[in-house]
């Protein structure tokens, strides 16, 4: 572990870790979501030292958790960096890598900060975690606290898709489904763990989460031959999966690793494009929300907890916000999926559908990485139109192949 404080994004105060649980205490919970700043001098590590594709533990030391407390022992990431050069010439781009992170435990993105956060319960001594979520973060955190002895509570929209919501009860989660959005979800499940003293794994809050997430940043790097790519699509809700990837390439660049920070581009949908909006306005970054409506339920936040660091790195990093429409995430999921036979939910081929929309101004010589964050399986209502269940009997099934041929 390297030595770490906590710096808020707002104020620019520095804490020690045991100063602080959250947020920054002058500043609050929406503006002073806290940075882990590292001692980069103090912190001795090689290129050779990384392997492709190894879980996330093999960057320990520039993670903000103990030698020797607890680890999950479910592999999580060392996810697959895919090269597409066919879908990269397609888009008039140099070169599309995609880096695949529905192959982890529970299937989306999440397990990396589900993992830092429950490493951090146990050092603190806690025997209950919680979270409010969209969705990923809940089956996450249940699926990886299953095997330990922390008690789990996780508070979700009822509306999420059934394949998440049917992970928690599988993973014997205690399940609070709320009537109403993932952001009133958010606010009842921060006054119940204040209230309960229970551990807290909410985005932006838990300043330990982006420490995780940001393993993905470390892996592109690795698996990329340290050939930085020029530009990182990431979908945003949120923002913290977005900010971990500045926040990853930073750590990086400023251990000597890597010389530069790809231009970070976040895509949201639409109808939930709150972090672009409080970014075209500009700084001062000040939440500004909204009410949404997307077919992308992982991304649909009205009231992003991380918007302001998330709009500080990508400003930061060269980086700007785009959106794209539920029509364009749908042609996006069925495209990824056949050109590369990788098959996301809609959060998760919102990042490919924002690239589409762009790659033209990225120009020939552009080497671009993007990020599909959920596995398709999660959400299949959302694709239920590509899907034709018009049912044949077996004898007419001669008769249709010769009308389709
Ligand atoms: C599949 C998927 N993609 C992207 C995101 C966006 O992450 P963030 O909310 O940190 O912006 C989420 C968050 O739930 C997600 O589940
Ligand atoms: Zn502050």
């Amino acid at each position: 572990m390297g030595k770490y404080k906590l710096r808020c994004i707002n104020c620019g105060k520095v804490y020690e870790p045991d100063e602080v649980e959250y947020t920054c205490p002058v500043c609050g919970d929406r503006l002073g979501t806290l940075e882990v700043i590292y001692d980069y001098e103090d912190i001795k590590v090689q290129r050779e030292e990384f392997s492709k594709f190894e879980n996330i533990w093999q960057f320990e030391k520039i993670l903000p958790i103990e030698k020797g407390s607890y680890r999950t022992h479910l592999h999580v990431g060392g996810t697959p960096l895919y090269n597409m050069p066919k879908m990269a010439e397609e888009l008039g781009i140099e070169k599309l890598t995609i880096k695949y992170d529905g192959t982890n435990p529970t299937a989306s993105y999440k397990d990396r900060a589900s993992a830092i956060a429950i490493t951090k319960a146990y050092e603190k001594g806690y025997d209950t975690i919680y979270c409010a979520s969209t969705g990923n973060a809940a089956s996450s955190l249940a699926g990886l606290s299953a095997p330990t002895e922390l008690k789990t509570y996780i508070f979700l929209p009822a509306s999420a898709p059934i394949a998440k919501i049917s992970q928690l009860f599988i993973y014997g989660a205690n399940v609070l489904p709320i009537d109403g959005t993932y952001d009133e979800a958010f606010d009842i499940s921060m006054e119940i763990g204040k209230e309960k003293g229970w551990y807290c794994r909410n985005s932006a809050i838990n300043p330990y989460l982006l420490e995780g997430k940001k393993t993905g940043a470390l892996e592109i790097a690795v698996q990329s031959d340290w050939e930085i790519p020029d530009y990182v699509f990431v979908s945003v809700g949120d923002g913290t999966v977005i900010s971990s990837f500045y926040k990853g390439f930073y750590d990086f660049y400023k251990l000597g690793l890597i010389d530069k920070i790809p231009k970070i581009i976040g895509v949201q949908a639409e109808g939930a494009a709150a972090v672009k909006r409080v970014f075209d306005k500009g700084e001062p970054f000040l939440p500004d929300d909204i009410e949404t409506n997307t077919i992308a339920d992982s991304i649909s936040v009205g009231k992003p907890r991380d918007v302001v660091k998330a709009c500080k790195y990508v400003k930061k990093s060269g980086g700007y916000f785009i959106s794209v429409s539920d029509e364009e995430i749908l042609s996006a999921i069925q495209e990824l999926a056949i050109k590369s036979g990788i098959f996301a939910e809609p959060a998760g081929a919102t990042s490919y559908a924002g690239l589409k929309k762009i790659a033209n101004t990225l120009g020939k010589n552009a080497k671009v990485s993007i990020v599909v964050t959920g596995n398709g399986l999660k959400d299949v209502k959302a694709i239920e139109k590509f899907v034709n269940l018009k049912k044949i009997k077996p004898d007419e099934v001669r008769e249709v192949l010769k009308n389709e041929n």
